[in-house]
C-alpha cells in the first residue's frame, strides 16, 4: 500500500513540474509566473481542487508519442476567492508552449460545463502558442468546443480572461467572448495574425507589442478592460473585481459589510459644477463621494475616457456606474463611448447589477468621422442597452442633458426608475448658443439682440424645472445629499420586477 501511495505522489510531483525546471526558469526569466503559481495567487490558500492532472494527449504524429506530459499543458479545477466558488483553467506555457490539443481543450470544456451546471464564474488564464500544430484540425475542432461553451455560458456565469502570455490566431476569440479581458504589460499580447503575416500581407512593419500588447488593447482597440504591471498585481486585482460580481445570473452580487454612513452628506458637491457651463470638472469626484468608502473599480479607464464605467458599492451592494466625463471631449457621446458603455450596461443587466448613471452630456459628437464610422448604429447600442435593461436604474443629471443624448442616458423615457437632477441641470434639446443660431438666424449680425435671445433661452430652458414639471425628473436634489438620495432609491428598488413580452432574443444593433 505504501508503495502505491508513494507512486501516486511521484506521479503528481511529475505533473506539477510541467515542462521541467529549465522551462520554468525560462518562464520566470520573462517575468512570468507558472500556471500553478498563478492559481495559488488567484485563489484562497489551500482551496484549489485540481482535476485531470493525469490527462495526456493522444497524438501519434510527428513523434508525439515519445513525450506525453501529464496534464497536457493546462491546469484545471475549482477553488474559492474570499470564500466564493470559482472555476479556473491556467495554461502552462512550459508544456508544449501551452498549446491547445484535443485533450487540453477537453479539460477546459469539462470545468466550463461544471461552472454552468453549478453556477459559478470561470476565470481563464491564457498563456499559449495557440492550436497545437501537431494535432492539426483536431485542435481547431477543440477550440470550437470551447467557443461554443463561452457562448452558452455568456450571461449565465461571469467569464473573465487573463491574458498572461501569447494569445494569437483564432485563439483570441475565446477571450473575446468572455465578459472581461485583462492583460499584463510587456508580457502578454493578442492578435489575429502576428507581425510577420502583417508584414507579408500589408507591408506594415510592427512589433508584437505595438500590434497587440496591453497598451494597444487598453487604449486603442478596447479589446482589454485593463492592464496591470505584472502577474502578481493582475491576479490580486482580479480577486478585487471578483468580490463585486455575483456567482451566476441566479444569484445576487455579494453584500459586503460597510462602514460608511449611507446618509453621509458631501457639502463639497454643492460647488462641484463650475459657474461657467463650459468649464469642465471631474465626474470621478462625484463617483468617489457617492461610493461606499470611496471604492471604485474602474473598467476601460484608458479608452473612450469621455465616459466612465465601473463598479462601486452602496450600502454594501454592488452598483454599476456609467458617467459622462466633462473633462474629456466635454463628455460627448461618440462611437467609442457608446460602445464602451453599452457593453457595460448589458453586463450589469445580465447579472442583475443595478445601474447608476451620472449625466453631463452636450450631445452626440458631430462630423464625418463619426457618421462614416456608423455613430448611428453605435449610439443606438447604448440606447438599446439602457432601454432593455430591467435592473434598477437611478439617474442623476448634474449639468447638461441635451438632445438625443439626454434620452439615451437612462432617461425616464427608457425606463429610468428614479431620475434626479441637481439644480445646475439643463435638460433641453440643445445648448442656448446653438438654439439661438437656428431660431434667430436673421438676427445673427446683431450681437446685442443675439445676447438677449440667448439669455432668454437660458432662463427658459437651461434648468431642470421644465423637465421636472412634466415628471421627467422625479426630484431636484441638493448635490450634497446625492449619496443619501441614491442609496434610498436603490433600497426602494430592491424588489423591482418587470415583465417583458416573450421573444427568442432581441436584435441589438451590433
Ligand atoms: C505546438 C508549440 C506551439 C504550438 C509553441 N510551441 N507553440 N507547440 N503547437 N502552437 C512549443 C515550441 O515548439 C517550444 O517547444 C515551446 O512551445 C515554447 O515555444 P518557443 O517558440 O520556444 O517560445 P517563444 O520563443 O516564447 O515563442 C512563443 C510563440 C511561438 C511566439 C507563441 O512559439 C510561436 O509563434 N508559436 C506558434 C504560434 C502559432 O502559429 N500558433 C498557431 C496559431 S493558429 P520546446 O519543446 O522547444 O520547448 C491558432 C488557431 C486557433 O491558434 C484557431 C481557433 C479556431
Amino acid at each position: 500500500m505504501k508503495d502505491i501511495l508513494q507512486a501516486l505522489e511521484a506521479q503528481r510531483e511529475e505533473a506539477r513540474l510541467g515542462g521541467g525546471a529549465k522551462r520554468i526558469e525560462a518562464q520566470h526569466s520573462k517575468g512570468k509566473l507558472t500556471a500553478r503559481e498563478r492559481i495559488e495567487l488567484l485563489l484562497d490558500e489551500g482551496s484549489f481542487e485540481e482535476y485531470d492532472m493525469f490527462v495526456t494527449h493522444r497524438c501519434t504524429d510527428f513523434g508525439m508519442e515519445e513525450s506525453k506530459p501529464r496534464g497536457d499543458g493546462v491546469v484545471t479545477g475549482w477553488g474559492t476567492i474570499n470564500g466564493r466558488m470559482v472555476y479556473v483553467f491556467s495554461q502552462d506555457f512550459t508544456v508544449l508552449g501551452g498549446s491547445v490539443s484535443e485533450t487540453h481543450a477537453a479539460k477546459i470544456c469539462k470545468i466550463m460545463d461544471m461552472a454552468l451546471q453549478n453556477g459559478a464564474p470561470v476565470i481563464g488564464i491564457n498563456d499559449s502558442g495557440g492550436a497545437r500544430i501537431q494535432e492539426g484540425v483536431s485542435s481547431l475542432a477543440a477550440y470550437g468546443e470551447i467557443f461554443e461553451r463561452n457562448i452558452v455560458a455568456s450571461g449565465v456565469v461571469p467569464q473573465i480572461s487573463m491574458i498572461m502570455g501569447p494569445c494569437a490566431g483564432g485563439a483570441v476569440y475565446s477571450p473575446a467572448m468572455t465578459d472581461f479581458i485583462f492583460m499584463v504589460q510587456d508580457s502578454s499580447y493578442m492578435f489575429v495574425t502576428g507581425p510577420d503575416v502583417v508584414k507579408t500581407v500589408t507591408n506594415e512593419i510592427v512589433t508584437a507589442e505595438e500590434l497587440g500588447g496591453a497598451s494597444t488593447h487598453t487604449k486603442k482597440s478596447s479589446v482589454a478592460d485593463a492592464a496591470f504591471e505584472n502577474d502578481v498585481e493582475a491576479l490580486s486585482e482580479i480577486r478585487r473585481l471578483f468580490d463585486f460580481l455575483p456567482l451566476s445570473n441566479r444569484d445576487k452580487a455579494p453584500v459586503r459589510p460597510f462602514f460608511d454612513d449611507p446618509d453621509r452628506l458631501e457639502p463639497s458637491l454643492d460647488t462641484l459644477v463650475p459657474d461657467n457651463p463650459n468649464t469642465p470638472y471631474d465626474m470621478k469626484e462625484l463617483i468617489l463621494k457617492v461610493a461606499d468608502e470611496g471604492d471604485f473599480y474602474e473598467l476601460q479607464a484608458d479608452f473612450a475616457r469621455n465616459i466612465i464605467t465601473g463598479f462601486i458599492r452602496i450600502e454594501g451592494q454592488t452598483v454599476g456606474v456609467v458617467a459622462n466625463q466633462p473633462m474629456v471631449l466635454a463628455g460627448v457621446l461618440d462611437i467609442d463611448s457608446s460602445r464602451k458603455a453599452a457593453r457595460f450596461v448589458r453586463f450589469c443587466d445580465a447579472f442583475e447589477i443595478p445601474i447608476l448613471t451620472f449625466v453631463d452630456v452636450p450631445g452626440f459628437l458631430p462630423g464625418t468621422a463619426q457618421e462614416y464610422g456608423g455613430v448611428i448604429k453605435h449610439g443606438a447600442k447604448l440606447l438599446f442597452a439602457y432601454g432593455e435593461a430591467t435592473v434598477p436604474k437611478v439617474t442623476v443629471i448634474t449639468r447638461k442633458a441635451y438632445g438625443g443624448a439626454y434620452v439615451v442616458m437612462s432617461s425616464k423615457h427608457l425606463g429610468g426608475d428614479v431620475n434626479y437632477a441637481w439644480p445646475t441641470a439643463e435638460v433641453a434639446v440643445m445648448g442656448a448658443k446653438g438654439a439661438v443660431e437656428i431660431l434667430y438666424r436673421s438676427e445673427l449680425g446683431d450681437p446685442e439682440k443675439i445676447a438677449a435671445r440667448t439669455k432668454g433661452y437660458e432662463d427658459a430652458f437651461a434648468n431642470p424645472f421644465v423637465a421636472a414639471e412634466r415628471g421627467f425628473i422625479d426630484e431636484v436634489i441638493q448635490p450634497r445629499s446625492t449619496r443619501r438620495r441614491v442609496a434610498r432609491a436603490f433600497a426602494m428598488l430592491r424588489r423591482k420586477r418587470i415583465e417583458r413580452p416573450w421573444k427568442k432574443h432581441d436584435n441589438i444593433p451590433l
